[in-house]
């Protein structure tokens, strides 16, 4: 097991350097969308995706984790939040552990609806959230992005190296980790950054990683995917994979996704 300290005293721990993923990973998150109804729409994912070179993954809302992960064949079932804390008095909280148990096998952590002052998730919660799911052994997706007045002040890189430096400090990193840069104004909007800036701060993380911990893990791309700049995206060499909000709710438009990305 290696150790490394960097220049401004964060350490993270390397357990045994991740590879890159031998399959792009793609990842719908549903957001707070879905009834009972939509265990058919997780089928037929499930049934579209099925036999396609790709890792595809489902964060669902927590009221369909356990009939989700009987009914998604090959498809992995997460959630999109964890609460930082293993039990007790917090009403309406859902634990880590109550999410394994339930047939999640990662969480989506940090996402940037959730670090809203009703989210309330700044740095230090969000790494409190990821040791909570990390302990109970669900993999992270660590969501990290830029508002636009970050980018409009030229800030976009120490924002994020920041949300990195904070969620990673003191992690014994592995390959349970992946990392999405989301720009928070990409999100839900159609707009996208150009292929440049996503590349440009893939760098960035890559490289505050490197400083880190010397090694990297699957990074991928959130905002405004869709089928039509699905591939076009993944032209950008350091995109290990997608992270698809609106366009993951049905099989119509997600599995056209993941097959540009298979
Ligand atoms: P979007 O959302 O694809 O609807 O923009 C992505 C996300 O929030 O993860």
């Amino acid at each position: 097991m290696l150790s490394v300290t960097s220049g401004n005293a964060q350490s993270i721990v390397l357990a045994s350097a991740p590879e890159r993923p031998p399959m792009p990973i793609v990842v719908g998150n549903w957001k707070m969308n879905g009834l009972l109804d939509s265990l058919g729409e997780v089928e037929r994912i499930a049934r579209g995706v099925g036999g396609t070179r790709a890792d595809v993954r489902l964060a669902l809302p927590a009221t369909l984790i356990a009939l989700a992960a009987l009914k998604g064949g090959e498809l992995t079932i997460g959630a999109q939040d964890v609460h930082p804390e293993p039990c007790g008095p917090r009403t309406g909280g859902i634990a880590a552990t109550m999410l394994r148990d339930a047939g999640a096998r990662f969480t989506l952590v940090g996402h940037s609806e959730r670090r809203t002052p009703q989210g309330s998730d700044d740095d230090s919660r969000v790494a409190v959230k990821l040791q909570a799911a990390r302990a109970a052994g669900l993999e992270v997706i660590l969501c990290v992005g830029e508002t636009a007045d970050d980018r409009r002040a030229g800030k976009e890189a120490a924002v994020v190296e920041k949300q990195i430096r904070r969620a990673l400090c003191n992690v014994v990193l592995g390959n349970w980790l992946t990392i999405a840069y989301e720009p928070r104004w990409a999100i839900g909007s159609g707009t996208l950054p150009s292929l440049g800036k996503i590349a440009a701060m893939h760098r960035t993380i890559r490289s505050a990683l490197a400083a880190m911990a010397g090694h990297d893990v699957p990074l991928l791309y959130g905002g405004s995917v869709s089928a039509a700049n699905a591939r076009e995206i993944l032209s950008v060499d350091s995109i290990d994979g997608l992270l698809v909000g609106n366009a993951s709710l049905t099989a119509d438009r997600f599995v056209p996704i993941v097959e540009a990305a298979a």
